[in-house]
């Protein structure tokens, strides 16, 4: 069993992205390790955001990650600002971070640019997301591809710190599925499907009802030809495909040969009806769960005992090796 730790932010409901490059296998995961499933609402403040909505914003996610299939009693499901070690290891990892390896971070970059005031949270960014994963000693971080260069980065702080002030954290490895782990927004098929940088028509959310995708789908771009197969000249055809080979377990050649000469509109409908089958079920559940959201909070709270009681010894190690004084007994 390995210890799995990931992470998801409030920012708006999952999209199609969040489920099938994480989510997903977030919720296998917990039936063969031991996992933990964070809500990161800490590294939500990095940008500008509306106070009024982030509180509802980080229950909804609950309540969205409990109906794709966190299952609380096998899996800690926890929000990170409700455990104060997140932000106390950040502190302790930026004295063994660089500059330049944090300005090196593409998603820095890319968040930061165009922007006239930028935070400094935002530049740190990726070591509090270290933190997340180094307190808990986590081995194994199921994510996609976008945070490829973040867990290369928590790897380093691990390692430097280790040799630094001996062995104190585990080093984690990047757990990245071989398919669906760069969803493409459907109309701009060169970027990848976002909460915040995507076109509306091409971004499926988790909560679409069933005409909404209809449109969604039925508009995607695909391009001129009339070919159902994956080719990098065909990318929304190629997105397509992965979309339906994973909501219906189903291997992408398997699809090729079924759509050999059927054309786009038939194409289109098939994966629109997977995806409505595929989304039916979550949606279903996530009306149930959303009539009691003060059950939402309470799991939330078991999760962050749960999840303290596993963060407070790794703080423990960590201020006896740096040579901080033991913190008083909470
Ligand atoms: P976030 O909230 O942007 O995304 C959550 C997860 O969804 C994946 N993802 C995608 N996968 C496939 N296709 C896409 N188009 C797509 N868009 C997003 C992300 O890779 C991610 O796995 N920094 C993280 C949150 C975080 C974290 C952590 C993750 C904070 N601390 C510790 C792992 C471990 C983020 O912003 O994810």
């Amino acid at each position: 069993m390995a210890r799995v730790f990931s992470g998801i932010q409030p920012t708006g409901q999952p999209h199609l992205g969040n489920l099938l490059g994480a989510i997903r296998h977030w919720v296998t995961d917990q039936d063969e390790h031991d996992c933990l499933y964070c809500i990161v609402d800490l590294h939500s403040l990095t940008v500008p955001y509306e106070v009024a909505e982030l509180r509802d914003a980080t229950l909804e996610l609950a309540t969205a990650l409990l109906a794709s299939g966190i299952d609380p009693d096998r899996a800690i499901l926890f929000v990170q600002s409700q455990v104060r070690e997140h932000s106390e290891l950040a502190w302790i990892l930026n004295c063994v971070a660089t500059m330049g390896e944090l300005g090196r971070m593409t998603q820095f970059k890319s968040k930061s640019s165009g922007r006239d005031s930028i935070s400094v949270g935002l530049f740190d960014y990726p070591v509090l997301q270290a933190a997340d994963v180094l307190l808990y000693q986590g081995e194994r971080v199921p994510v996609g591809d976008d945070q490829r260069q973040h867990l290369e980065l928590m790897r380093d702080l691990a390692l430097r710190f280790n040799t630094r002030y001996g062995e104190t954290f585990a080093v984690p490895e990047a757990s990245i599925p071989k398919a669906g782990a760069r969803i493409m927004d459907l109309q701009q098929t060169d970027a990848k499907m976002s909460k915040t940088g995507g076109t509306e028509l091409g971004t499926i959310w988790l909560l679409d009802p069933p005409g909404r995708l209809k449109k969604k789908i039925m508009s995607a771009v695909t391009d001129s030809g009339s070919d159902v197969r994956a080719a990098p000249d065909k990318p929304g055809v190629t997105a397509l495909l992965e979309i339906h080979s994973i909501v219906t377990a189903t291997p992408l050649p398997v699809l090729e040969d079924r759509y050999a000469g059927a054309g786009y509109g038939t194409f289109k409908r098939d994966v629109l009806d997977a995806l409505v089958a595929y989304l039916e079920p979550i949606q279903a559940r996530y009306a149930e769960l959303a009539a009691d959201p003060a059950e939402v909070g309470r799991a939330l709270g078991r999760g962050a005992d749960r999840a303290r009681s596993l963060a407070v010894p790794t703080m423990e190690r960590v201020r006896d090796v740096i040579g901080l004084l033991p913190a008083p007994a909470a």
